[in-house]
């Protein structure tokens, strides 16, 4: 039996869409006798696990006009990312006056960062040292925001906080 010679004569280059994330590409084998296509597509959305979130509802300081305290709203990945940074990049007011000019950057230390958990502190990592040393005789509900990881990678669901207390002005 005489052995087959296929030669590669057609090798295009990857295509590639951005937009939805597929990936193909094709090579075409002509041998003496028949021509083998050969086409690999690769859709990676359907195989992309989906992460869990946290939602997260914070509390105004005082109520408005009306009597009803403003809510402002986020929703991140859990496990991922600290509360102070969430707030930060949502634009959500953390410190108060004192605060916004001699906070630690989130070290710890200055304490100026301190929220309280009205609801969902399950989903959040237990106090760290800092906050035990900060907050040792402080309501079991305070957090310091830079110490308090939100979610665990695993869990969802959602999580109140009161931002701003009246304790911090
Ligand atoms: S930013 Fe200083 S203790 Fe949190």
């Amino acid at each position: 039996m005489a052995a087959m010679n296929f030669a590669p004569i057609s090798l295009r280059p990857p295509e590639f869409t951005f937009g939805n994330s597929n990936y193909r590409n094709s090579v075409t084998f002509i041998g003496k006798r028949r021509t083998i296509s050969v086409s690999l597509a690769v859709n990676s959305q359907e195989s992309a696990p989906v992460k869990p979130e946290i939602e997260l509802e914070f509390i105004g300081p005082e109520a408005g006009g009306d009597g009803v305290y403003p809510v402002e709203r986020a929703t991140e990945i859990s496990g991922e990312k600290l509360l102070r940074n969430i707030m930060l990049d949502n634009k959500i007011e953390l410190y108060a006056t004192y605060g916004k000019v001699m906070n630690c950057g989130g070290g710890g230390s200055c304490g100026t960062c301190i929220v309280e958990i009205i609801d969902g502190k399950d989903l959040l990592n237990e106090r760290t040292n800092a906050e035990l040393r900060y907050l040792k005789k402080k309501p079991e509900s305070w957090r310091l925001a830079c110490q308090t990881i939100v979610g665990n990678k695993e869990n969802s669901g959602k999580v109140v906080v009161q931002r701003l207390p009246q304790w911090k002005k």
